[in-house]
């Protein structure tokens, strides 16, 4: 029976009894990890939904990427000249509130959020390094990681805390510098690896099986994933 076409953001299977995981993804750029998320929820790889996206620019190619998927929520927030960083941050965290969404997604946001805002979302606030943490923090992650000489680039998913780049270290996925490698060609393959991290991030996060203690997190086993089709990548959810 033909049914009408699903929308990329809507799960096209609940993969477990519980409602989907409320996503609020905040992007300040181009938006290819926001639609690896949407794509992996349309494809029922990841059981949420993507209930609001806000930019702290209003030319992020992530909002127009939200519209195109249809996400209920779309939102510019850009902050006014003479805006205090406190109350922007203020504002940002009120819009989000009102979404009321279980997990924030950092994808590419570039502002570093305030403690009011790291607080109200503790262990419910991930983002996306492109690398391999704790090594390279900041936002030349790739750069730093070539800059260093080092032999394996990758990417790191992490609960944000107040510590910039600091938090629980959730899942990383790692693969070789090639020589040669510049910037460019390092960060395209890194932000492949990221595509798949993140939308799996979210699915663990939705399956309750991120654990920390004593600022460590760790993977309950459970189900696993053979979608990381990245044949030079390595990868692990640490069980
Ligand atoms: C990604 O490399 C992410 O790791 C970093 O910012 C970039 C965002 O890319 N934090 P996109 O906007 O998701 O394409």
């Amino acid at each position: 029976m033909n049914g009408p076409p699903a929308r990329a953001n809507a799960p096209s299977r609940p993969a477990s009894g519980k409602p989907p995981t409320r996503v609020a993804v905040l992007a300040s750029g181009r938006g290819s990890n926001l639609e690896a998320l949407l794509q992996a929820i349309g494809k029922g790889w990841v059981d949420a939904e993507v209930t609001l996206v806000a930019s702290d620019r209003g030319d992020a190619g992530a909002l127009q990427r939200a519209r195109d998927h249809g996400v209920a929520a779309t939102l510019s927030l850009p902050r006014e000249p003479g805006e205090e960083r406190d109350a922007y941050d203020a504002r940002l965290l009120d819009a989000v509130q009102a979404e009321a969404p279980d997990l924030v997604v950092l994808a590419g946001f570039m502002r570093i959020l305030g403690a009011d805002f790291v607080q109200a979302y503790r262990h419910r606030m991930v983002n996306i390094h492109p690398a391999l943490l704790p090594s390279f923090k900041g936002p030349r992650g790739v750069r730093d990681t070539l800059a260093a000489g080092a032999k394996l680039a990758g990417c790191t998913t992490h609960y944000v805390t107040e510590d910039l780049d600091g938090g629980p270290i959730l899942l990383q996925a790692a693969l070789p510098v090639h020589p040669g490698d510049d910037e460019v060609s390092l960060a395209r393959r890194v932000l492949r690896l990221e595509h798949q991290l993140l939308p799996r991030t979210v699915q663990l996060w939705h399956e309750g099986r991120i654990h920390v203690e004593a600022g460590l997190a760790t993977i309950q086993p459970g189900p696993t994933w053979d979608r990381l089709h990245r044949p030079e990548a390595l990868y692990s959810e640490g069980f």
